[in-house]
């Protein structure tokens, strides 16, 4: 690669924090799409102009009062910030993410929320600053397809997570090997297509 793939998605990511839109209205509509109104409520508006997620995971996280939360690189802060309203004052949410800019628009979006339960935090998901068997619940939203290294991510992910812990991912996969032209393209891995994850149907 002839490029810096860290580099390059947080530049992306950068530039669309300082936007602080993510979305046409045809984008919109895939927002509204990923969340029903239930979980938007009371969720800033500018979390959800810059969601740029696949899907919810929390529909399949399953998470209760008084956990603790870590979501791997949390953008603007939507997920995080419908996590709070789950775990509740006892709870506990990290947000994790590599981009100043994507931190600071999730700080200012927790400020608008009032929420006090929530803590974003500036790493690396290949390098979690967090204590071994301390999580209950990671969640993420289109993210690992990022990584260069999904395995070191993994392996953190599996680190920081209690014994009893769950993993709920949302994320792009691809049903066939993504070609070595697409890899090449520094675009095309900051839009999440280079990186998929390439699933394996096993019968
Ligand atoms: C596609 S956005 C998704 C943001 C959020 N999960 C959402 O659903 O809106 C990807 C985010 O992951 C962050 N990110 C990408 N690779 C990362 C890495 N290796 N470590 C930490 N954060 C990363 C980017 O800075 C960006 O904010």
């Amino acid at each position: 690669m002839d490029f810096d793939v860290k580099q390059e998605v947080q530049n992306f990511y950068g530039k669309i924090a300082k936007k602080k839109t993510c979305c046409s209205c045809q984008e919109m509509s895939r927002v509204q799409r990923n969340y029903d109104g239930e979980y938007l409520e009371n969720i800033p508006e500018d979390a959800i102009k810059t969601s740029l997620g696949c899907a919810n995971p929390l529909v399949f996280a399953e998470l209760k009062e008084g956990e603790t939360v870590l979501d791997l690189g949390s953008g603007g802060g939507i997920d995080v910030l419908m996590s709070s309203k789950f775990v509740g004052k006892t709870g506990k949410i990290y947000g994790l993410d590599m981009t100043d800019e994507m931190l600071e628009l999730a700080n200012r979006n927790k400020e608008k929320m009032g929420v006090e339960n929530v803590e974003f935090i500036k790493g690396f998901i290949e390098n979690i600053p967090l204590a071994n068997e301390t999580v209950d619940a990671i969640i993420s939203n289109c993210v690992i397809n990022l990584t260069e290294d999904k395995v070191k991510a993994l392996v953190e992910a599996y680190r920081v997570l209690k014994k009893t812990g769950r993993l709920a991912i949302a994320d792009v996969v691809s049903l066939r090997p993504v070609s070595s032209e697409i890899k090449k393209q520094a675009q095309l891995w900051a839009g999440c297509i280079s990186g998929a994850i390439l699933l394996k149907i096993i019968n």
